[in-house]
């Protein structure tokens, strides 16, 4: 697949229902768009309920409830990430954000998946830093349903394997490092059908937020490649077109 370059920076987000392909649409725009790099919240979440820091602890029983965690805690953890990766300024607060002016370097671009959740979370994430793209992605429940007992994942990277549709080159084994894969703690029926109540309640009024700001881009299908076609048409004529 022939790499592209951005002619500016894109600082996107990623709404879908659970198993919808956030995680795996944005591997594959990194791969296309070598400047971009990503951050899943869910994956920083499992991160820390596997190192059992005091933020794992913490949220793993919502995780495996198939509930969101509170607000206060996701937006800490985002934060230190966005500025672990210099994305914001160090000395900026959830309750004092700095403000910055975003850089408009092509390297200073980053796709978030899974995060903002709720629009009290977007509303933190516009005074630390506005984004410029909100990708909604849309695929009827019943397909997603079928996909996620297929799921499995090299846990340390967040690398993610369907059986069906990307199966790992060796059964059971991760393809860059050869260790096992497993299933994800929320990854049954019924904790999926909560997640999916979740995103249900909370979705409309996050999108409502992007949309007055004239930033939500909605794309359909029934499978990631019908979608991962139309992402990057459209991401091209955003950030790639120096006429857009
Ligand atoms: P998170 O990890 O974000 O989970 P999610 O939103 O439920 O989404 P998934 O990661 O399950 O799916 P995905 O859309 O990435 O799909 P994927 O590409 O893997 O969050 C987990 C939990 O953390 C939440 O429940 C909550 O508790 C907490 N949390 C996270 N963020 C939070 C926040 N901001 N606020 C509060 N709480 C938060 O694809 C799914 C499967 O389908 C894969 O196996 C894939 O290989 C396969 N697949 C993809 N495309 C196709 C295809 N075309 N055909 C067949 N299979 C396909
Ligand atoms: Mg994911």
């Amino acid at each position: 697949m022939s790499k592209i370059k951005l002619k500016r920076a894109a600082r996107i987000i990623l709404v879908g229902a659970p198993g919808v392909g956030k995680g795996t649409q944005a591997e594959r725009l990194m791969n296309r768009f070598p400047q971009l790099s990503a951050v899943s919240s869910g994956d920083l979440l499992r991160d820390n309920v596997h190192n059992k820091t005091p933020l794992g602890l913490e949220a793993e029983g919502a995780m495996k409830a198939g509930n969101l965690v509170p607000d206060d805690m996701i937006l800490r953890l985002i934060l230190d990430a966005l500025k672990a990766k210099r994305w914001v300024s160090t000395t900026s607060s959830i309750d004092d954000p700095t403000p910055a002016t975003p850089s408009s370097s092509p390297s200073a671009s980053f796709i978030l998946d899974g995060f903002p959740r709720t629009s009290v979370q977007a509303c933190k994430l516009d005074s630390i830093i506005p984004v410029n793209l909100v990708v909604s992605l849309i695929t009827p429940v019943e397909i997603i349903l079928g996909r996620i007992a297929g799921r499995w994942v090299h846990a340390p990277s967040g690398r993610v394997y369907n059986t069906t549709f990307n199966p790992p080159k060796v059964a059971g084994k991760d393809d860059l490092t050869g260790e096992s894969l497993t299933k994800r703690a929320d990854d049954d029926e019924e904790t999926w059908r909560q997640r999916l109540k979740k995103f249900d309640e909370t979705s409309e009024p996050l999108l409502e937020h992007y949309e007055k700001k004239g930033l939500l881009w909605t794309v359909k299908g029934n499978s990631s490649n019908e979608i991962s076609p139309q992402l990057y048409t459209e991401f091209e004529d955003r950030f790639c077109n120096p006429e857009f």
